[in-house]
């Protein structure tokens, strides 16, 4: 469902030139659990944008779902986005006064849904991101950030998108809490209907994953399926 072929990416501001992403190519099938590892400055959050259609290549090609998004206009990519791909970000980005079931069913509003269906999707996504219902009425910034995880969590499935990329999604969670929410990655990949990419400078973290692709200056430099996964 999604190849990436000799994907280039160079920032050029007025005197510097950054290539970014240098000639990246790989295949990750339906359903699989990938881990995008590399240290700081690597392209991971670069090559993320340009999985997740909020940036394109500046040469290569990104096939997603059999269609090349590689040079589409950004409302062509806005349009996929909305209907094929859910987003984590290590920061969770809730709205702060706004409750758990609003922050969640908001993508449905922009994408024209009902209000009884929007607050429908909103519930299922929160059970499916293990949201404990006695908290759906709190505001977002009443909690914990585990518990804002699931939130983004719950966010990210409220459109059922085929793709979802997570950007240090445990970044700002402590060990404990940062399992949890892997262990909830692993469910969802066990249901088996969406692929799940995740993004992390950390080994123990991509250690999660079924399948770990290293990236490190730009490149790919190893494609791993034999690590010793770690099942929570
Ligand atoms: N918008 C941008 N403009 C210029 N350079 C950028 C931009 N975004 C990232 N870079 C540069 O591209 C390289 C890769 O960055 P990034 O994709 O953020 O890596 P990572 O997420 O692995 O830390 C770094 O050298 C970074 O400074
Ligand atoms: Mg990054």
């Amino acid at each position: 469902m999604i190849t990436c072929t000799h994907i280039e990416k160079t920032y050029r501001s007025e005197n510097i030139e950054t290539r970014a992403l240098k000639d990246v190519s790989f295949e990750i099938k339906d359903g699989e659990f990938v881990a995008i590892m590399g240290p700081s400055g690597s392209g991971k959050s670069t090559l993320m944008h340009i999985l997740g259609c909020l940036d394109t290549p500046t040469s290569g090609n990104y096939v997603l779902d059999n269609k090349d998004v590689s040079q589409l206009s950004d409302s062509e990519l806005a349009d996929i986005r909305m209907k094929h791909i859910g987003f984590v970000f290590q920061s969770f980005n809730l709205l702060p006064r706004t409750t758990v079931l609003r922050n969640v069913a908001l993508p449905l509003v922009y994408a024209d849904v009902p209000r009884a269906e929007r607050e429908k999707r909103a519930e299922q996504a929160l059970r499916s991101a293990a949201f404990p219902e006695a908290f759906w009425h709190h505001r977002s910034n009443q909690l914990s950030g585990g518990m804002m995880q699931r939130v983004a969590i719950a966010r990210a499935l409220v459109n059922d998108p085929t793709l979802i990329l997570a950007d240090e999604p445990t970044g700002n969670l402590d060990t404990k809490t940062g399992e949890a929410v892997l262990r909830t990655f692993q469910e969802l990949h066990e249901e088996g209907k969406r692929t799940i990419i995740l993004i992390t400078h950390e080994p123990y973290v991509a250690e999660h994953a079924e399948r770990v692709i290293h990236v490190k200056d730009g490149e790919v430099v190893a494609d791993d399926r034999n690590h010793k996964r770690r099942i929570v």
